[in-house]
């Protein structure tokens, strides 16, 4: 019989997220985000499909992609001959501008994650057919922050991308189609190459981040931590309401789809 596996025991990880619990929540971006999300509705297992939690992906993709495609082309993907139609309530992205980037490698990471997110956006649509939700309104700036210079273009970056990850993390569990699952996990493995590019751009520019909640653990120079994970060194994961406190301020007309 083999040994039961042991706990892991709190290593330097545990004592950083203790340090960084310390850190004043009632920051400029955690007060803001807490300031301004609504309680999500209830999401569970027994009620909800692969379509659903591909639309609530859907959604969030829409946000990354709008996000990076002004960031870098000072326009929306709509603008770029992308379909955002579909069924819930259209609205025009407010907020956004071409960011003013410099330096060959930050220049070629945010046209790639333009490109990624886009190229999401389009594969979800494809997967979901007459079923995709349309590009709700969206408010790049909500918080405030975005896309003055580099340094807030990364931050919003890093606060995407991580939220990313745990959103599809979270959700895997829910997931009924082994194919859908699958492809969800490869789409996960791109928001995590995505965030672990972000998050060393953080800590070499050191830009400043802020806790986006409890469960947030933050690369340098404000937390110890390059890589979003737990003690156990799995990735952070979020369930559908603790991702939907996190972006609602972004959708100031609600997000399309049944879980919002
Ligand atoms: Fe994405
Ligand atoms: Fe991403």
């Amino acid at each position: 019989m083999r040994d039961e596996p042991k706990a892991p025991t709190a290593g330097p990880r545990a004592t950083r997220k203790q340090a960084l619990g310390t850190l004043a929540v009632g920051t400029v971006l955690g007060t803001a985000f807490a300031a301004l999300g609504t309680k999500p509705a209830i999401v569970n297992a027994q009620n909800v499909t692969d379509t659903d939690i591909l639309n609530f992906a859907l959604n969030l993709e829409y946000l990354e992609a709008e996000f990076y495609n002004y960031a870098v082309n000072g326009k929306g993907i709509g603008e770029l001959g992308v379909a955002v139609g579909g069924s819930g309530s259209s609205g025009q992205t407010a907020g956004g501008k071409k960011v003013s980037l410099s330096g060959k490698l930050v220049t070629e990471t945010a046209q790639q994650l333009a490109h990624d997110e886009l190229t999401h956006v389009q594969l979800l649509r494809q997967a979901l057919g007459k079923d995709a939700v349309a590009k709700p309104a969206i408010n790049l700036a909500a918080l405030g922050v975005g896309f003055d210079n580099l340094m807030q273009f990364l931050l919003l970056a890093r606060a995407f991308e991580d939220t990313g990850v745990s959103a599809y993390g979270g959700a895997a569990p829910l997931i009924q189609s082994k194919d859908v699952l699958g492809t969800a996990a490869r789409i996960l493995a791109a928001e995590a190459e995505h965030a672990g590019n972000i998050r060393l751009l953080v800590g070499l520019k050191g830009v400043q981040t802020k806790p986006l909640d409890s469960k947030d653990v933050l690369p340098p120079p404000s937390g110890n931590n390059l890589f979003s994970l737990d003690d156990n060194a799995l990735a952070i994961v979020r369930t559908p309401q603790e991702v939907l406190a996190i972006v609602k301020p972004f959708f100031p007309n609600g997000l399309n789809g049944t879980i919002k």
